[in-house]
């Protein structure tokens, strides 16, 4: 394995630093090894953890064959959560079917019809903000993205079983981004049920409790039988693979609890870091609120969608704070080659998101939040990855995107907000993704401005 630059420092050191300190962890080793490095991962059984950075490494991981690597040596920690059903633990031929049926269900067109919901649950959420209230936005921000892939994947609306599942998902998730909680998922010696104390125990009740309301609407759906419904859940139990099989309920329950899951702690994590830059940018922010002010109608989500600086905001967002610092990570079962290198079976291939996007050589002053470098440049898949790529990409990314900026004017068109402090603000992990230390604090200074 020539040229891939072998960390010196002990693997408990590498870890350590990889859990605490992550962001500033890859600048580091970027800095001093250049595009290619190599880390050992303790838990991991030590084998060679291969990051890459270079526009052609990142081309050249997401052309190796899907039969040449193994994806569940990372993934098989969210089988207890996630199902082992799920699009995230399957591979090859399975993995394929599972993105065919869930693919059209996340296509630009369907999405549209969710922009009314997306605007009306932001208001719903933000209705009793008055002059002087304080924000922890990244908490609203979870609230928000959380109601919304509630009523738009689920298709549940407000009411008794729409408020359990809200309380029951964001508290385990709230409790798996936790150290000491999340071990439970990557040490199977601590996986043992000894009753409702036990901490394995109590996890095992809560996503039964979880299971029970997610079928409980699985079945109402296949009985109701309703054409009409647009939400995902529906699009799922009416599609059918290549050779005409539906998925079954628990297929549909590991798809739904893996959707639920990735798809709102993401999209909130971003969203709280956009507010956080644009408010300690007031040129972006005046720029911003002139290209919402122009708009003819303000409410109409289509219109909104389609602003090219608020879209190149959200962009340069996902630039600078990747939310996931990393794509799945990949082990080599049969040789491959990446950029003329050879990497043997065992060797965890890593295509690094935030060391691309932050290569000065694809981005000038590649620390500084310049949304215009979107509105005047292409990025390629291979420069620019925030939802990965490949035949592994994230299946919400233009969900993801179309909600954001939905939310984002929503608010900033009917509340001018200020950030509680000027102190500057650090990335810190919390659970798989990077989000700002402190959550974002902000007061509204003014409130339903009229137009
Ligand atoms: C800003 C928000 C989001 C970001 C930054 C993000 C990022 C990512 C990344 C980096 C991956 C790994 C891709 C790879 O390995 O190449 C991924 C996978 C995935 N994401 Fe997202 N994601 C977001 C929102 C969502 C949403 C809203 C959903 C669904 C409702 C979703 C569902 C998934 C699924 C199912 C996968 C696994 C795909 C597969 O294994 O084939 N994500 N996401």
């Amino acid at each position: 394995m020539k040229g891939s630059n072998e960390l010196r420092t002990p693997a408990l050191l590498q870890t350590l630093q990889l859990i605490t300190q992550p962001t500033q962890f890859l600048e580091n080793c970027a800095a001093k090894y250049g595009d290619t490095f190599t880390v050992r991962v303790m838990g991991l059984k030590s084998p060679p953890v291969v990051f890459f950075s270079h526009p052609q490494a990142i081309s050249d991981c997401f052309a190796v064959p899907a039969q040449k690597l193994d994806f569940q040596k990372a993934t098989h920690v969210f089988k207890p959560l996630f199902g082992e059903n799920s699009i995230v633990l399957k591979e090859t031929r399975s993995h394929h079917r599972q993105r065919q049926l869930l693919l059209p269900a996340f296509h630009g067109d369907r999405i549209k019809c969710y922009g009314q919901s997306i605007c009306q649950i932001t208001e719903r959420v933000t209705q009793d903000w008055k002059l002087g209230t304080a924000v922890s936005i990244h908490n609203l921000m979870s609230d928000i993205t959380l109601e919304i892939i509630l009523e738009v994947v689920f298709g549940v609306s407000p009411g008794v079983r729409y408020q359990q599942l809200k309380t029951q998902l964001s508290s385990l998730l709230e409790d798996v981004t936790k150290p000491w909680y999340s071990s439970l998922f990557f040490f199977s010696i601590l996986q043992q049920d000894f009753g409702a104390w036990s901490p394995w125990g109590s996890f095992l009740r809560r996503r039964q409790q979880i299971d029970k309301l997610i079928y409980a609407e699985i079945h109402e759906r296949r009985w109701q039988n309703d054409a009409e419904r647009t939400d995902i859940l529906s699009l799922l139990m009416s599609a059918r693979d290549e050779n005409g099989q539906q998925m079954t309920d628990q297929e549909l329950r590991d798809q739904l609890v893996s959707l639920l899951l990735l798809g709102y702690e993401t999209t909130a994590g971003v969203l709280a870091w956009v507010f956080h830059l644009i408010h300690s940018h007031p040129e972006v922010k005046n720029q911003v609120m002139q290209e919402l002010n122009a708009l003819d109608n303000p409410t109409n989500p289509e219109a909104i969608t389609q602003l090219p600086y608020l879209t190149a905001v959200c962009q340069e967002t996902l630039r600078i704070y990747p939310i996931a610092l990393i794509c799945t990570p990949r082990m080599v079962k049969d040789m491959v080659e990446i950029m003329g290198n050879k990497f043997t079976s065992g060797t965890i291939l890593v295509p690094c998101i935030y060391l691309a996007h932050r290569r000065a050589e694809t981005y000038p002053e590649a620390n500084q939040f310049r949304p215009e470098r979107f509105l005047n440049q292409k990025f390629s898949p291979h420069e620019y990855l925030p939802f990965g790529g490949g035949y592994r990409g994230c299946i919400g990314a233009v969900f993801s995107m179309y909600e954001m900026k939905l939310v984002l004017a929503t608010i900033l068109s009917q509340f001018q907000l200020t950030l509680a402090d000027n102190l500057p603000v650090h990335p810190v992990r919390r659970g798989i993704t990077i989000v700002p230390r402190g959550g974002v604090q902000m007061i509204v200074t003014q409130a339903k401005i009229k137009r």
